[in-house]
């Protein structure tokens, strides 16, 4: 059993990818820039890019000449802020084509090898910022709710395959994407929270490892949540109340 995880060259995908290593399974690390993961043992990189459904596709056929897929990881993101009245339209397509559709061509083509075999899991890394409502960030937030409701849908569809599929929502966690939104004063003010932008800080006080995110992926996958499916698991301290 192979996992396959996307976006898997750097911050959260990267974690996913060694945990899975860690624990013994082969991992095919794909990325647009797989170089965080080249030469790790028990892990295959590959380049991709989750936008072109033709890459996914060729990707998911090579990966299973070697061995069945059990398990698909969604981290492939990219987020692109700004204010809607001034935000681009290439903007607009790049992050639904990454977050949203990208999520669509991996689940896509990795169902197709799971539903004869009755088995397989997938879990799709979306953002707690799919759940509450964000300034600056209303494409991304909308491409992760898009990517969240799919999931759930996908995991009704596919539960009589026995196959089950769920999502994790991270909050701001530690990796270069979290980076690029920090002041000079570092990842202080995301702790605090920005009443003036309507945003509430993070309860537990810390931003998230890649790893925090990376057991949450692990468990879901794994068999002791073998009756979960269709679930949305936040790991973001709190920072959204739950709401
Ligand atoms: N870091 C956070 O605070 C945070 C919070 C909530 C959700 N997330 C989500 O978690 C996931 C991982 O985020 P991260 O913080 O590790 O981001 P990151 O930018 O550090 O890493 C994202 C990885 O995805 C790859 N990627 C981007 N577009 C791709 C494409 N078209 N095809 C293949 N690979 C592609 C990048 O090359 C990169 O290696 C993303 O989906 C992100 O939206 C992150």
């Amino acid at each position: 059993m192979i996992a396959l995880v996307t976006g898997a060259g750097q911050g959260i995908g990267r974690a996913v990818a060694l945990a899975f290593a860690a624990q013994g399974v082969p991992v095919a690390a794909a990325d647009r820039d797989p170089k965080g993961v080249e030469h790790h043992p028990g892990i295959t990189a590959h380049v991709v890019d989750v936008a072109d459904a033709r890459q996914v596709d060729a990707l998911v056929d090579e990966v299973e000449r070697t061995g069945p897929i059990g398990v698909l990881v969604n981290v492939a993101g990219v987020l692109r802020t700004g204010a809607v009245v001034d935000y681009a339209d290439d903007d607009w397509a790049a992050t639904f084509a990454v977050n949203a559709t990208g999520v669509f061509h991996a689940s896509r083509a990795v169902a197709r090898r799971m539903v004869p075999r009755r088995s397989g899991v997938i879990v799709t890394v979306s953002s707690n910022a799919a759940g509450v409502p964000r300034a600056g960030m209303a494409a991304y937030a909308a491409s992760k709710a898009a990517a969240t409701h799919f999931t759930k849908s996908l995991g009704l569809e596919l539960a009589r395959y026995n196959i089950r599929c769920n999502v994790v929502a991270p909050g701001s966690t530690d990796t270069p994407m979290q980076r690029a939104l920090w002041t000079d004063a570092g990842p202080a003010a995301v702790i605090a929270g920005d009443p003036a932008a309507f945003r509430a800080g993070i309860p537990l006080g810390r931003i998230a490892e890649p790893e925090d995110i990376a057991d949450a992926v692990l468990f879901l996958a794994s068999d002791r949540a073998r009756h979960i499916t269709m679930h949305d698991l936040y790991v973001d301290g709190g920072a959204t109340l739950r709401a």
